[in-house]
């Protein structure tokens, strides 16, 4: 009886999350066309005959993520945990940042950063308003309004695709299975503000973890989260995924999560061949990203709107690129995929 009710306060939990965000994009269009009429040409972001196959995928979705807690992948508690004093804090600076997003997005400015901002240190490809974001990822605001902002994209199951990582992880470690846990390693590649290396550390509370990412600011946040919880503290390192800071075959497991379609082609080879360098023997590299044509041919609308609605420069590639080959051009093998909502997984050994 209490499991059914805690299902059912699961599947409430989400659901208002789902209503609230859809809230939000109904408030912030009216707004928008109220002051930028110009841009109301843009295709909507989910369109009205999508709507079922989309709500479709968000069920099963938060069937799969139940059923992984039931059967003890992470605790049930995970399925509940939402950062609400960020929420709350940060939610009207959300909205107070929509007229500047709009105001880029009018006058077509991709690549706009405060004066204070400093760009040198970093790859070109790198130094973008991604998603019209103001400051891009080089900014403290841009970090503290980071995961309310995928959140509200997302209807509120961010972290819902991001835990679809954490049964593959975990089965594929059973390869080193004789090993105390305290000893297994495992690296998040580009971990933003932390929010897969908190998913990871409920399901694997003994395990060490590390995180890389290029942007300080978010890199600092991610150490305000991960600080919070239980359990030994990851080890956060500002660097770039193109050479990771590691020794050859030195991970168990390397995850990365909504990384690849903000890369361009190339550098996506030169990441897959550094996750494949530190990864040891028996090891696993799991991919988290956006879905793409090949596996959901259906939400092909969806692609294209994002690609109109939102500054993503490499996405237009990412959804034809076979990763699936360049995971084997790296060296990994035994390669799965499996597709949850709107995202994709590649799950990749590295040989014996
Ligand atoms: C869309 S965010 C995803 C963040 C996080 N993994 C998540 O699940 O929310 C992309 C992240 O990739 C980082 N990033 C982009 N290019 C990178 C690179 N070459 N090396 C390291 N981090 C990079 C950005 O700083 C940003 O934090």
């Amino acid at each position: 009886m209490s499991d059914i009710l805690t299902k059912l306060a699961y599947q409430t939990f989400h659901q208002s999350k789902s209503y609230f965000s859809f809230a939000h994009k109904s408030l912030s269009e009216q707004i928008r066309n109220l002051f930028y009429p110009s841009l109301l040409q843009k295709p909507p972001l989910l369109p009205q005959e999508l709507i079922p196959k989309v709500q479709a995928r968000f069920n099963q979705l938060l069937e799969t993520d139940w059923r992984d807690a039931e059967i003890g992948i992470y605790p049930t508690s995970l399925l509940f945990d939402n950062p609400w004093e960020d929420f709350l804090r940060y939610y009207p600076m959300v909205l107070l940042d929509l007229p500047m997003i709009w105001e880029r997005v009018k006058q077509n400015k991709n690549q706009e950063f405060g004066a204070d901002i400093e760009r040198d240190s970093y790859p070109s490809y790198y130094v973008q308003n991604f998603h019209h974001q103001t400051n891009g990822y080089l900014s403290d605001l841009s970090a503290n309004l980071y995961d309310l902002q995928v959140e509200l994209l997302f209807g509120g199951v961010a972290d819902a695709m991001r835990r679809r990582i954490l049964a593959p992880l975990k089965q594929k470690l059973g390869f080193f299975s004789d090993l105390p846990q305290k000893q297994i390693k495992i690296l998040d590649v580009a971990c933003g503000t932390g929010g897969t290396l908190k998913l990871i550390r409920a399901s694997l509370p003994q395990v060490s973890l590390y995180g890389l990412d290029l942007s300080p600011h978010y890199l600092r946040k991610a150490n305000e989260l991960l600080s919070q919880i239980p359990g030994e503290l990851p080890q956060l390192l500002q660097g770039n995924a193109e050479e990771l800071p590691f020794v050859n075959d030195y991970f168990h497991a390397v995850t990365s999560v909504f990384l690849f379609h903000e890369l361009p082609a190339s550098v996506r080879q030169t990441v897959i061949d550094e996750c494949f360098r530190v990864t040891k023997p028996g090891g696993v590299f799991i991919i988290c990203d956006s879905m793409q044509l090949i596996d959901s041919p259906e939400l092909e609308p969806v692609m294209n709107s994002f690609i109109e609605n939102f500054h993503e420069p490499y996405y237009r590639h990412y959804i034809t690129d076979n990763l699936v080959e360049r995971l084997e051009k790296a060296g990994f093998d035994n390669i799965e995929e499996q597709v949850h909502f709107f995202s994709k997984y590649l799950i990749a050994r590295k040989p014996v």
